[in-house]
């Protein structure tokens, strides 16, 4: 048996280390974990979710699949009842970036060279890659995918201890930006027309605003481009 993960959840998998052990933070129907256990890439999983509705939903893949043994079910908000012995690679996929970053911040812990962090914000992914950048990680691998006809990113980080600053093209697009591919073009209109509209409307609301400055410097670069 195996699950037939869809491109945005692919993304994410992709990029978990053959043999490790995974916390998948907001798992809901534990469909990532399921599918790295039953193709053989991971031998355990904790599937974390902050609500009971989720955790019912990861419990009946699990028990479908009958890989009960080796997924630990885990009510959690981020990381906070996961150990830090218990996992190598952390996925938190399907949520906001605000959220992902505010679940990094609440587990020092994971400024460790062992763990991957691997992160699939929905939304506000530069938020993310800030935190990373800020906070000593280095993005080691990015990803797009067009999944139900809208673009999605993904990406990998480690902790190395250096923190680094990177112009507003890299914060706000990440490398996007310098790919050709249909789905890093179609993620960065999205951002684009983003950065516009919050460049429109802080104009107008509060034009001394200090983000104004980071937005032109997008807009006006992308006319070069
Ligand atoms: C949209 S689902 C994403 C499910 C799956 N990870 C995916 O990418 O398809 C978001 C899940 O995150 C959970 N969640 C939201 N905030 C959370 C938090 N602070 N800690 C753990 N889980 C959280 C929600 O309950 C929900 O099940």
């Amino acid at each position: 048996m195996r699950v037939e993960l869809k491109p945005r959840l692919t993304m994410a998998a992709e990029m978990v280390r053959q043999d490790s052990r995974i916390a998948d933070i907001g798992t809901d129907h534990a469909y990532l974990p399921a599918a790295l256990l039953l193709d053989g890439t991971i031998p355990f999983a904790i599937a974390a979710d902050l609500r009971k509705g989720p955790l019912d939903n990861a419990q009946a893949t699990v028990d479908h699949y009958g890989i009960a043994d080796k997924v630990k079910l885990l009510r959690s908000n981020g990381l906070r009842n996961v150990m830090p012995d218990e996992v190598d690679d952390i996925v938190i996929a399907g949520m906001g970036g605000i959220l992902i970053s505010e679940i990094l911040e609440d587990a020092p812990w994971i400024k460790d060279e062992k763990y991957k962090l691997i992160l699939q914000p929905q939304s506000h992914d530069e938020v993310v890659r800030r935190w990373l950048w800020s906070n000593g990680f280095e993005i080691i691998e990015q990803s797009s995918c067009i999944d139900d006809k809208k673009p999605y990113i993904c990406m990998s980080a480690v902790f190395t201890g250096k923190t680094t600053e990177h112009d507003p093209i890299e914060d706000m697009f990440g490398d996007f930006f310098y790919r050709k591919d249909d789905a890093s073009d179609a993620f960065c209109q999205k951002k684009l027309h983003r950065v516009s509209v919050r460049h429109s409307a802080l104009m107008k609301i509060d034009p001394e605003n200090e983000e104004i400055k980071s937005l032109q410097y997008i807009l006006d670069e992308v006319k070069k481009w």
